[in-house]
């Protein structure tokens, strides 16, 4: 299976194996085989956040796309990790239930929310976690509770572990209030951000009490290019591929980006996007 096919950046080669289990059991049990083979595993989401190589993996991608059952229990919500971030926050005006409005305008999965910690000046996904369910790299499942957790900005802190389900809790709202406010958060970020262009979203991290986009316009690479990869003109921290860009040219031109930062400003810029 062609990574390309599976990551918004449309950049990546072939995974030796692709596994698309459609529980959180069938998933423990895909990586307890894995484990036993000894067949190295990465776990894709939504595809949103990562920079797979051009040369793909040798080894088995488990994708949790099909993982998707939701249980309701008046604003408690478990959800597997394959559940569409964007779907959720749509669901969420329709059921009566504030809390996710600010997660509108990001793609992705539960899962991938839950790893990386998504969010910005709205609120991050665990702020509404009660628990997960992970599996270990052994694929035995475990119960972790919010207190137990330790996430940061943009790291869930979950380490090797698996996102199988997350359980998070909303409250009760006024349809018409929860619309207004998602229609307003997403015409902010469609002002800033190139939404409709092919991205991960925002390549570097931001450093303590910056903004690597600011610093990234500052430095004057805003339109630099390698091939068809593109430092949108929109928001400077948006690489897009406007065509046919490998993930050669998505590191080449970051590695520019990176040093150009580092000369006029002093500050190093650290990825946000997962390579693999
Ligand atoms: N700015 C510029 N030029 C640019 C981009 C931004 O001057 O090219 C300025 C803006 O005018 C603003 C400041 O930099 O004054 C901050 O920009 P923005 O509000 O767009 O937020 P950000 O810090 O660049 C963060 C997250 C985004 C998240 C937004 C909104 C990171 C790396 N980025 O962006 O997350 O959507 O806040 O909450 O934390 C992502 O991580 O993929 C992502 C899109």
């Amino acid at each position: 299976m062609k990574l390309s096919e599976w990551t918004t950046l449309r950049v990546g080669g072939e995974a030796r194996f692709f596994l698309e289990p459609r529980t959180p059991e069938e998933a423990c049990e895909a990586i307890a085989q894995m484990h036993r083979d000894r067949i190295p595993l990465r776990i894709l989401g939504g595809g949103s956040n990562i920079l797979a190589s051009d040369e793909g993996f040798d080894g088995a991608v488990l994708a949790t796309e099909r993982m998707k059952s939701i249980w309701r229990q008046g604003d408690l919500l478990r959800l597997d990790a394959g559940v569409s971030l964007p779907g959720l926050v749509h669901d969420a005006i329709r059921n009566r239930q504030t809390g996710l409005e600010g997660f509108v305008g990001i793609p992705g999965t539960v899962g991938g929310a839950v790893r990386m910690n998504s969010g910005g000046r709205h609120g991050w996904f665990w702020d509404l976690i009660e628990e997960i369910d992970v599996a270990d790299r052994s694929g035995a499942r475990h119960t972790l509770k919010r207190a137990q957790a330790n996430p940061v900005y943009r790291d869930g802190g979950l380490g090797d572990l698996v996102c199988l389900t997350a359980t998070i809790r909303l409250q009760p709202g006024l349809p018409k209030q929860i619309e207004a406010k998602t229609a307003e958060i997403l015409a902010e970020k469609a002002a800033a951000q190139p939404l409709t262009e092919r991205s991960a979203g925002c390549m570097f991290k931001n450093p303590e009490g910056g903004s690597a986009g600011k610093l990234i316009d500052g430095s004057g690479c805003k339109g630099w290019s390698e091939g068809d990869a593109v430092v949108s003109e929109k928001h400077g921290n948006f690489f897009l591929n406007r065509g046919k860009a490998r993930a050669a040219d998505i590191r080449r031109l970051a590695a520019r980006v990176q040093s150009a930062v580092q000369e006029k400003t002093g500050v190093s810029l650290h990825m946000e996007i997962v390579a693999w």
